[in-house]
């Protein structure tokens, strides 16, 4: 039996050198027991041989091995090290094994490297800066302090992170299990605190509250959804949370003047306001799209733009490409775009549904309709866009996304070519076909027809934006 102890939970590199020279010594995983930090009095100290000449041995394992062991590894599962060095040992030998996510085992670890990635969009997405008074250098400068509790071993990871984002501020970032320090211009880690460590006071970010309060709409309040996008856990930490009551009471009052002084507030708080609201998409586990997905496609274009397209969900290129409209049917989009005279990067695109939803068949992913309730779990994000954006006009291309944004199913045929009005004053919208279905016409005739009512509808809703 050998004992590998790895110094941190999270030390990849230390793994891989480990597994490395283990894998080259041909030592089977059930040989292996892994743990971390030292444990004195351990079982199995007697004939542990720990190694530390392991660096440098050649070991040739595919890309998605790595992507996949560098997010596993974060995850607080004990038995994670074990499950990668067996995957690790049976790549040797089963070459496409980790492209089968048939496999038990890949599925298994694919698994904890999704809860990972979900929980470093969550640190991103959750922790809230307090202001304190920071003395150690004798000028009185600020700091700011942040408490948060992952459930992985996610914080090292997620460093890079806030510096470059805060890169300017003087934050502490504390944690149960280690604490990140930024002074402006090195990092440097301190031991776990608790939460008695961290300041108590009024948070400073007003630009958050500003964004919750811009954002509040008390007709489309849903307390389960606001649950589900929000888990009580992070409530405690964040400023928002505590003017729920208040909005909830001065509901009515609030929803006019609030919202556009938020927006047009100097210093462009729609944009930081977005921004937020992106960064929370990105972990977005509403509904079941999230696990097969490569990743969340948020909307795209500026905050200020007058017109909106919704679409009605990524297609491969797009869930791969992170942005939406980029594969075939972004480029039939896009050139009847310019037929119209429409430039796109002055449009706000998004979609109704946010993750790829597919069905495997063999190496391909083949597009599969999202159902009603996925519509429906979706609604969320296009509801705070639009809120965001306000675009004078808001155009659904296809049923998908005309019934995301009206709340119930549209007949294309009979609504295009006229404006509508959305619910809850939503603004005016316009339904016309979605690009795929151009692509999709087997007939070269109607293929140029449909295309031509389709630049036509595009024209109508340009000189209603106007
Ligand atoms: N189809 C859509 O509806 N949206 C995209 O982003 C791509 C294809």
């Amino acid at each position: 039996m050998r004992l590998v102890t790895l110094a941190t939970p999270d030390d990849f590199d230390a793994w891989r050198d480990q597994a490395r020279a283990l894998a080259s010594d041909d030592v089977p995983p059930d040989d292996i027991v892994w743990q971390v930090g030292s444990h004195g009095g351990d079982l199995f100290a007697a004939g542990a041989t720990p190694r530390h000449d392991a660096v440098g041995t050649p070991l040739k394992v595919p890309r998605g091995f790595i992507d996949l062991a560098r997010n596993a590894i974060l995850h607080r599962d004990p038995e994670r090290f074990a499950l990668l060095y067996t995957l690790l040992i049976r790549l040797r030998r089963e070459t496409g094994l980790i492209e089968d996510h048939a496999d038990p085992l890949v599925r298994r670890l694919e698994g904890l490297a999704k809860h990972v990635r979900r929980d470093i969009h969550k640190m991103r997405a959750f922790v809230r800066f307090r202001e304190v008074a920071d003395d150690s250098e004798g000028g009185g400068e600020s700091r700011y302090v942040a408490w948060f509790e992952p459930d992985h071993h996610i914080v090292r990871a997620n460093a890079a992170f806030f510096v470059n984002r805060f890169a300017s501020m003087r934050w502490s970032i504390l944690t149960p299990e280690v604490s990140l320090h930024w002074d402006g211009a090195a990092l440097s880690e301190g031991p776990g605190a608790t939460k008695a460590d961290a300041p108590d006071g009024d948070p400073i970010e007003e630009v958050w509250k500003t964004y919750y309060a811009s954002i509040f709409n008390p007709a489309r309040v849903k307390v389960g959804a606001m649950l589900k996008e929000m888990p009580r856990k992070y409530w405690k930490n964040m400023p928002e949370t505590a003017l729920v009551p208040g909005l909830l009471a001065r509901a009515q009052a609030r929803e006019s003047g609030m919202i556009e002084k938020a927006r047009t507030a100097p210093g462009g708080n729609s944009e930081i306001a977005w921004d937020a609201l992106r960064e929370e998409a990105l972990g977005c586990t509403r509904c079941h799209l999230y696990r097969p997905a490569t990743q969340t496609v948020f909307g795209e274009g500026p905050v200020s733009a007058a017109i909106m397209f919704v679409g009605e969900q990524p297609g491969d290129q797009e869930d791969l490409a992170g942005r939406p409209f980029v594969g075939p049917a972004g480029q039939v989009f896009d050139r009847a775009l310019g037929e119209a005279g429409i430039d796109r990067a002055q449009t706000y695109v998004t979609n109704a549904v946010k993750h790829f939803k597919f069905e495997p068949r063999g190496k391909r992913r083949i597009h599969a309709k999202p159902d009603a309730g996925e519509i429906e779990a979706c609604r969320w994000w296009i509801e705070q866009e639009q809120m965001l954006v306000r675009p004078k006009v808001t155009v659904a291309l296809g049923a998908t996304a005309a019934r995301s944004l009206f709340g119930k199913a549209m007949t294309i045929s009979r609504e295009r070519g006229r404006a509508l009005a959305l619910p809850d004053g939503g603004g005016e919208a316009w339904i016309t076909v979605h690009p795929s279905y151009l692509l999709r016409l087997p007939d070269e005739a109607a293929r140029t027809a449909e295309y031509a009512h389709f630049v036509a509808d595009l024209k109508l809703a340009k000189a209603a934006a106007a």
